[in-house]
């Protein structure tokens, strides 16, 4: 079966461009890189591929910082590698999106040189933050850093800039035209270009009010807004309520203007996925209202337990908040930010949680490594490159564990990913994991994945909404399972750490890990595992 729009219910694939493969030897992986490796993504069964930025950038964020959003960062190649990389992937039937940083710029930007060098009050410092400091000298408010460290920099006049992130990704003030519209000049650079949609980064993040009013737990908002901080659940959420510059009522003009521009591409199905980290989550669905953007990041299943009330809670939600304007919700279980989901949860729960929610309507994203159940990787501090480990002195790791460059076969490392030493060490464990290892079994997370998306796309995309038969609410009310049905299939999990009994009926299509038995006409469902059944 076939959903319309594409993206409706796509699974796509999230490449971090530095870590999937390096084509000409200097250790980082890069566009043409990318585009030699397209036959290995297609053979996955996904739709569509998410690229984590490639520009012009000195790359003190990751290429979060972007120097210039129109042109390739020669690390990775250039205009030319990123157009025949669209042109490959078109030709796969994969579709490409690409990442779009609109909160900041990187502070090599010609708009941040032009600023430094201009006076205060002038139409240069107007495209980003400037204030004055206090009277005391201290910065114009107490607002912590989400890398740590204060969230303003001072510039030689004294006045200081505002940046959420890292010092060199200065804030961009969307209050000023000028900033729209080259950004809108971007997006159709690259539509022109050809891709076919955006992953809007920090897209909650644009509209800052209040600029001059002290927060009263800063450090433990910034703790609470990044996803490699474990943090209770209840604390976190409390602090969410409290941001004092992100999900402005604001930044929705700016997305009914984009959507405009999108649809304005007749035939071509343009979308967007918002990076909107927001609480309470009923505020997510704004930015997928009809006329905003098409998809937004569902974080939940990020920080969730393995634990069938919290994830319950989690699916429950998400589809019927979406429900409520018209719009599919979207999961995710690792990216680039956060720890990988089998080191997070374990091994077992990632392949069991990947075929739950595999099974379930909107689109599933994928980040690159996953497909194999690779963990973080091992790092010494010396190796670490996060701004993160460097703003907080340490205290927070970072997150370049999840974005160690992939092994992709051999015996020895770096696994083929590079002929040089890679931008960040692979260690000699992950030999098992590489792609060509887990082609040759058949046991490997790398043919589950590939099993379950083709199965996926026979049996379930279009296929409606689900019946929920096993919960804390519905069924037998047991702790250790979960399922639904969806379509002609039912999808059953066991949380547990033994075998657990069901009533599902019909044939077995995949398990997750194990063998399903059958006992006195009830199915038997391994310890940590997923199972979907044809009925
Ligand atoms: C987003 C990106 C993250 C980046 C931050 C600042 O959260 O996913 O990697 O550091 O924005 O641009
Ligand atoms: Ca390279």
């Amino acid at each position: 079966m076939n959903s319309s729009p594409w993206w409706k219910e796509a699974t796509i694939y999230q490449i971090y461009p530095r870590s999937f493969f390096d084509s000409n030897g200097d250790g980082e992986g890069d566009l043409p890189g990318i585009t030699s490796k397209l036959d290995y993504v297609k053979s996955l069964g996904v739709d569509a591929i998410w690229l984590s930025p490639f520009y012009t950038s000195p790359n003190k964020d990751g290429g979060y910082d972007v120097a210039n959003p129109r042109d390739v960062d020669p690390r990775f190649g250039n205009l030319e590698d990123a157009r025949e990389l669209i042109t490959q992937a078109h030709r796969r039937n994969l579709r490409v999106i690409a990442d779009i940083v609109p909160n900041h710029f990187s502070d090599q930007h010609e708009w941040f040189q032009a600023a430094l060098k201009s006076k205060r009050g002038s139409k240069e410092r107007g495209r980003f933050h400037f204030y004055d400091a206090n009277e005391d000298g201290t910065p114009p408010n107490n607002w912590i850093s989400l890398f740590g460290g204060p969230s303003w920099t001072q510039v030689e006049d004294g006045q200081f800039y505002l940046h959420l992130f890292d010092s060199t990704q200065p804030d961009l003030n969307w209050e000023n035209p000028e900033v729209n519209a080259d950004f809108e000049k971007t997006l159709r650079f690259w539509i022109d270009l050809g891709v076919d949609g955006f992953r809007i980064d920090v897209a909650h993040g644009l509209i800052k009010e209040d600029v001059l009013t002290n927060h009263p737990d800063p450090q433990g908002l910034s703790n609470a807004l990044r996803l490699d901080v474990a943090m209770d659940s209840d604390e976190r959420n409390a602090l969410l309520l409290t941001v004092p510059y992100f999900d402005r009522q604001g930044v929705h003009e700016i997305y009914r203007k984009w959507r405009k521009l999108f649809d304005s591409y007749t035939g071509r199905e343009i979308m967007a996925v918002a990076e909107a980290w927001v609480h309470p989550p009923v505020n997510a669905t704004r930015y997928v209202r009809a006329d905003e953007l098409h998809q937004v990041f569902n974080f939940d299943l990020l920080t969730a337990e393995f634990d069938s009330d919290v994830l319950f809670d989690v699916v429950e939600r998400s589809i019927s908040l979406n429900a409520t304007v018209n719009a599919l919700p979207t999961w995710a279980l690792s990216n680039h930010d956060s720890p990988r989901v089998a080191s997070r949860i374990g091994d077992e729960q990632a392949r069991a949680l990947a075929l739950f929610v595999f099974g379930l309507p909107g689109s599933a994203y994928v980040f690159a490594g996953q497909e194999l159940g690779l963990p973080d990787g091992q790092l010494q501090d010396s190796d670490r490159q996060d701004p993160t480990f460097f703003r907080t002195n340490g205290a927070i790791k970072g997150r370049d564990g999840a974005r160690v460059p992939l092994p992709w076969g051999g015996d020895t490392k770096p696994f083929g990913f590079s002929t040089a030493k890679p931008w960040l060490p692979i260690s000699q464990s992950w030999k098992d994991f590489t792609i060509e290892n887990e082609l040759a079994d058949p046991k490997s997370s790398l043919h589950l994945y590939k099993n379950a998306l083709e199965l996926r796309k026979e049996f379930l995309v279009g296929a409606g909404g689900i019946t929920w038969l096993e919960s804390s609410q519905h069924g037998h009310k047991s702790d250790s399972l979960l399922s639904y049905s969806r379509g002609a299939i039912t999808v059953v999990m066991n949380l547990s750490d033994s075998t657990k009994e069901c009533d599902a009926e019909g044939k077995l299509l995949i398990v997750s890990g194990g063998t399903v038995d059958a006992r006195d006409g009830k199915k038997v469902i391994p310890a940590r595992s997923t199972a979907w059944f044809l009925t």
